[in-house]
């Protein structure tokens, strides 16, 4: 079940079912910022994006949470005698990419409960182990928030996109996330408030913070 709803805009956005722990819309706005996420991520990443230390012949893959495919599709192109499947809780859509012939996407209900707690990054280590991965490759990015002078132009094209995007997206995602948990609207008011806050940057000052890619591979 899709469910719509307004954001603080007023404006309709199309959110995944009510009882999944994602907080964020699924609509074509959500997915035209996720390609956008990735176009920018790959920069920083010197355009590779696939940094585990893999076997070319792996047999599977799975991207689990694989949102529009863009990573489960780039997969699939470099593992060519592998057979991958992109997994997430709404249907991926298909019209972004040449499909390939070793690419399938499922969107599931198997993984529709709390599964992926918002939290989960915590026991990151223990989620590893749970699955059984090994080779985890970690690999850790600084990201601005803002432009600041002397970044490269795929660090300042980031820090444009994280010093915009993150509170746009942050607003209505505290908003439904205040309401599943019974929080009242001052205190979701605040709490978004704050937020802003902290994107405000003053001059002379600067922000930034660490993103963290992580991947493994099952034995
Ligand atoms: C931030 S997006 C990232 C998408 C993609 N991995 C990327 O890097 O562009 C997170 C994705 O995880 C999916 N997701 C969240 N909870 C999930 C669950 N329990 N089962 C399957 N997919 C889930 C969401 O639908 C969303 O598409």
């Amino acid at each position: 079940m899709l469910v719509s709803e307004s954001d603080e805009s007023g404006e309709k956005r199309q959110y995944h079912e009510t009882k999944a722990a994602y907080a964020l819309p699924n609509d074509n706005v959500e997915q035209q910022r996720l390609e956008l996420q990735h176009s920018l991520f790959k920069g920083l990443m010197g355009e590779r994006i696939i940094h585990a230390p893999l076997p070319k012949d792996i047999g599977r893959a799975v991207d689990i949470g694989c949102g529009t495919g863009s990573v489960t599709h780039e997969i699939a192109s470099n593992y060519a005698s592998a057979s991958v499947y992109g997994v997430d809780l709404s249907a991926v859509p298909t019209n972004l990419r040449t499909p390939l012939s070793n690419l399938t996407y499922t969107h599931n209900s198997l993984l529709r409960a709390k599964s992926l707690n918002p939290f989960a990054g915590s026991e990151l280590g223990s989620l590893f182990d749970a699955a059984g991965l090994e080779d985890i490759a970690v690999r850790r990015y600084i990201s601005t928030c803002g432009e600041w002078e002397g970044l490269t132009p795929e660090a300042a094209q980031f820090g444009q996109y994280v010093g915009k995007q993150t509170p746009l997206m942050c607003g209505p995602l505290m908003q439904r996330l205040g309401r599943e948990t019974g929080r009242d609207e001052q205190e979701v008011k605040t709490a978004m408030d704050d937020l802003a806050r902290e994107f405000e940057v003053g001059k002379g000052q600067r922000l930034w913070f660490w993103v963290y890619v992580v991947c493994g591979r099952k034995a």
